[in-house]
């Protein structure tokens, strides 16, 4: 179902409240990864343009109530420098003295509402909550697609109360998330690391339905190799998943995919940089040693299908990529995606930041902002921040 967007509105002269996902990730308040908010730029200035004025809101972290660590000013500051214009942070993001001042705007000033998730009733999609944040403005607009797979005050409740659009980014998101899962440029290969078989499961079965390859590394992979009988050391494995990641590789031969395992691995005793490293036989790691990252005869056996694929989707890193001697593999698959004539989509905060540090960003057709909501979406299941959003 297509979505109403900022394009289908008329702003000028009009508040509007939007909903962005400026999460991002801090050391001692300074923003180490400010793509979340150079992503919703667009959107902004888009609105600014159009003579609205602003009224932001976003969580920060995980706090359970009011946590001084985890308040907007950082932000408010960083979005200043990159729109040019001040953005003032609030106090709160209900009460009066938030209403006077929203009240009081005009068009072109913007405003940046406290920490969401400061008040518990975000969390709890609380309607009163959620009426108190749509007094603010005329227009609902959710830009927030890395949190679309919440249903929260500000992501979902506040719909209910005023007339609610995409953002440019949210349309971007859910148009070439939507093409890989509908209509793939073929062949649709598949790249799935990060630890957990768990999280990934729900996106395994639905893309087998279109998926020509899939290339299981990272974390992962141990509990896959083991279920196809090999020797693992003392690599990371879920054990209550083994019966899973068998009838996984069944279905997807059933379905005539090919999964691809690791042929070769990185393996240390201790996962620490200056830690011995040693390559051995991805199914026959030898005891007490620890799988980091995939080997390079298992980087040209990925590359191959890469190198030849229509579309790519690749959601979680080959190995402990932080670690700069684990980051080989991680740094590979990054390069012969960027390199391959395919349509790429990279998913995932760890998967994001792995091919920006790389240098390979600008080679990628499309990185999404999402990482628990993109693995939801590619799961197949309707997010509720998008479901609340006018259809055209
Ligand atoms: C994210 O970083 O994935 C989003 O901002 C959602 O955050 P959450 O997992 O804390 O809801």
């Amino acid at each position: 179902m297509r979505k109403k967007t900022i394009r289908d509105i008329d702003v000028a002269g009009r508040r509007v409240f939007v909903r962005v996902d400026f999460n991002v990730p801090l050391d001692r308040g300074r923003i180490t990864d400010d793509r979340r908010i150079v992503a919703a730029l667009p959107t902004l200035t888009y609105l600014l343009d159009r003579g609205a004025a602003l009224i932001l809101a976003s969580h920060l972290g995980r706090p359970k109530g009011p946590d001084p660590a985890l308040r907007m000013d950082p932000i408010a500051a960083r979005l200043g420098e990159l729109l040019g214009r001040p953005v003032r942070k609030l106090p709160d993001c209900i009460g009066p003295e938030v209403a006077a001042v929203v009240h009081a705007m005009r068009p072109g000033d913007v405003v940046l509402l406290e920490n969401v998730r400061f008040h518990p009733e975000e969390e709890a999609n609380d309607p009163a909550f959620a009426r108190a944040l749509a007094a603010l403005a005329d227009v609902y607009v959710n830009d927030a697609f890395g949190t679309a797979h919440r249903a929260h005050a500000s992501t979902a409740g506040i719909a209910a109360f005023l007339p609610a659009v995409a953002g440019l980014l949210m349309e971007r998101e859910l148009e070439v998330l939507g093409k890989v899962l509908d209509r793939p440029t073929p062949p649709l290969v598949v790249i799935l690391g990060g630890k957990k078989v768990g999280d990934k499961i729900g996106v395994i079965r639905n893309l087998l339905r279109s998926a020509q390859t899939m290339l299981i590394g990272g974390g992962m992979c141990y509990t896959f190799l083991r279920a196809a009988g090999g020797r693992i050391g003392s690599s990371l494995c879920e054990e209550d998943k083994l019966g899973l990641a068998r009838d996984l590789m069944d279905e997807a031969r059933r379905r005539g995919a090919e999964v691809l395992l690791p042929v070769d691995i990185l393996a240390v005793q201790r996962v620490v940089a200056d830690a011995p490293v040693q390559t051995v036989d991805a199914r026959a790691i030898p005891d007490g040693w620890i799988g980091v990252d995939i080997g390079p005869r298992t980087v040209a056996a990925f590359g191959t299908p890469v190198a030849g694929a229509g579309t790519v989707v690749w959601n979680g890193p080959m190995g402990v990529f932080e670690i700069p001697p684990f980051a080989g593999g991680t740094r590979a698959i990054a390069r012969a995606v960027a390199e391959s004539r395919a349509e790429s989509v990279v998913g995932g905060g760890d998967t994001a930041a792995a091919v920006e540090q790389f240098g390979y960003a600008e080679k990628i057709t499309h990185i999404s902002t999402g990482g628990g909501a993109s693995l939801e979406f590619m799961e197949g299941k309707t997010l509720p921040g998008v479901a609340v959003l006018q259809d055209v």
